[in-house]
């Protein structure tokens, strides 16, 4: 199986990919690293221990990542408002037993990229500040890392922070930067995939009634998310923002993609913006776009065989 690092802030949606990535012969989950966004990276890891003790996984590290931006001059923001101010549907489980390992999340990227060189992919579902600091403290970190596998960008269509900005760039728009220029293997998964992935209220019926390890937990868990879509989208169900981008690491076919030059606009009203300059269709030499390398953005996804796979395993 691909051995695979979930970078995370939990998160209801992020407790649905790590508890769909155990359940998933084709990935090894070999660590989590924490970072904020939902909530802030304390709560982040706690959450993260947490969520190991109920799937009886203790044995999978958790390093605690960064607990500021790279991005200058930024205050940080949590979606507590999303997930609950626990980050966990407001359910006051129990403060877990374990503790983080000692290695910043950073420097356990790193270390794990050193040992199994191409081998290890990285699902970022948080700000991509950790990921960022792992390519900026070890030049060799971008070609060690197999694959960076993000929840970002929202590309040609509304962010979900404002018009511009969806939540994980937002969180540190120069970090995502620093990512998608940095040469390494990087697909984005955006808004205008995952806003195509919803989990309705008769799915939620079926996981209440349904046998499945995690089906009553994330019941639970999935109703501050429920009543926050209800308000903010008056949709009748939820975002798989986090569990749709994990699949894309357990069968990327489930996607197809574009390849181009993606930036960041990192200041300003539009700031956590993210375009994707289709590279066939070069209107013209801007130095802001030539001779930066591409990433893959997904841009079609079959959503059917994505709840499928969330509703089953
Ligand atoms: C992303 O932000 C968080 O709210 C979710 O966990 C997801 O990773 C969606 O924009
Ligand atoms: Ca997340």
């Amino acid at each position: 199986p691909k051995k695979i690092i979930i970078d995370t802030d939990p998160g209801i949606d992020d407790a649905m990919a790590i508890f769909l990535a155990l359940r998933s012969p084709e990935v090894e989950l070999i660590g989590l690293t924490t970072i904020f966004g939902n909530v802030y990276t304390t709560l982040a890891t706690r959450n993260a221990l947490h969520l190991l003790e109920v799937a009886g996984r203790t044995d999978i590290p958790v390093a605690e990542g960064s607990h500021v931006t790279i991005t200058k001059d930024m205050k940080l923001r949590v979606a507590d408002f999303v997930h609950g101010a626990d980050g966990l549907g407001n359910q006051n489980f129990p403060r877990p037993k374990g503790e983080p390992i000692e290695q910043s999340a950073a420097a356990f990227l790193i270390e794990q990229a050193n040992l199994y060189p191409g081998k290890v992919t990285v699902v970022a579902l948080g700000a991509l500040t950790n990921i960022a600091l792992a390519i900026q403290q070890d030049p060799a970190f971008s070609k060690n890392i197999g694959q960076i596998i993000l929840l970002g960008g929202a590309f040609a269509i509304n962010g979900n922070v404002n018009p511009a900005a969806e939540a994980n760039i937002f969180g540190d728009p120069d970090a995502a930067d620093i990512v998608f220029t940095s040469g390494a293997d990087v697909v984005a998964v955006g808004l205008n995939v995952t806003h195509q992935v919803v989990l309705t209220d008769d799915d939620r019926q079926k996981l209440a009634r349904s046998d499945g390890k995690f089906a009553q937990y994330l019941c639970k868990i999935l109703e501050v998310y429920f009543s926050y879509h209800d308000y903010a989208y008056n949709t009748k169900g939820v975002f798989l923002h986090d569990p749709t981008t994990l699949l894309a690491a357990v069968d990327p076919s489930l996607m197809t993609y574009a390849k181009g030059v993606v930036r960041v606009q990192t200041s300003g009203i539009t700031r956590g913006l993210t375009l994707l300059h289709d590279t066939q269709k070069r209107f013209g030499e801007v130095t802001e776009w030539s001779d930066k390398p591409t990433v893959k953005v997904a841009v079609t996804v079959d959503a059917p065989a994505i709840l499928n796979l969330v509703m089953e395993r």
